[in-house]
């Protein structure tokens, strides 16, 4: 450790040169402290977001909703105990919620439930938009007249593969869309 100096001027100097010194340590020290801090709760979530994308099943996951919201055409998120009276399986639902705001389909299973993966109705011969035609049972593009099951699986070309798909993930009463499909094709046949 360093002794104060003995003249009085001197000793002066001295003491704000170590005043000026703790100043500058505090400081730095708050600041290492103030980036390190947020830094480490801020990266959680966008990890906690990729696991429950691509792993829903995650234990970890179980009170995370992934993704965005699904909506309905007024814009207020659906709740599930709300949409699935009202539900046919095989009959796929139309909503909004992804990034593009874009419709997604999504495919009621027998239950009736919502299955884990949404229909985007992008025509995979030239990116038409395909419709839902209730009364054919399948989706139909307006270009060139594809036709695609009631879960993207094409029926008639000239498309050859079938509609992608989004990941759908349903917790406490909501319904999270995720603008990637999921790990494993979920559809038998393909
Ligand atoms: S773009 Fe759909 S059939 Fe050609």
């Amino acid at each position: 450790m360093t002794r104060p100096p003995n003249s009085s001027f001197a000793a002066a100097a001295w003491s704000r040169r170590r005043l000026l010194r703790y100043a500058a340590g505090g400081s730095l020290g708050a600041i290492a402290v103030g980036l390190l801090r947020p830094r480490t709760v801020a990266s959680a979530e966008p990890k906690l977001e990729l696991l429950c994308s691509m792993f829903p099943q995650n234990s970890r996951c179980t009170d995370y909703l992934p993704g965005s919201q699904a909506i309905d055409e007024t814009g207020e998120p659906i709740a599930v105990d709300a949409l699935l009276p009202t539900a046919t399986p095989g009959q796929p639902v139309p909503v909004r919620g992804l990034p593009d705001n874009q419709t997604t389909y999504l495919v009621i299973q027998t239950g009736p439930t919502i299955a884990s993966y949404g229909i985007r109705p992008i025509c995979t011969h030239w990116g038409c938009t395909v419709d839902w035609q209730a009364d054919q049972n399948r989706f139909v593009c307006p270009c060139h007249d594809s036709q695609f099951d009631s879960e993207g699986r094409v029926l008639a070309g000239p498309a050859e593969e079938p509609l992608p798909l989004a990941t759908v993930v349903v917790r406490q009463n909501r319904i999270g869309l995720v603008d990637r499909a999921p790990s494993v094709e979920p559809r038998q046949g393909l």
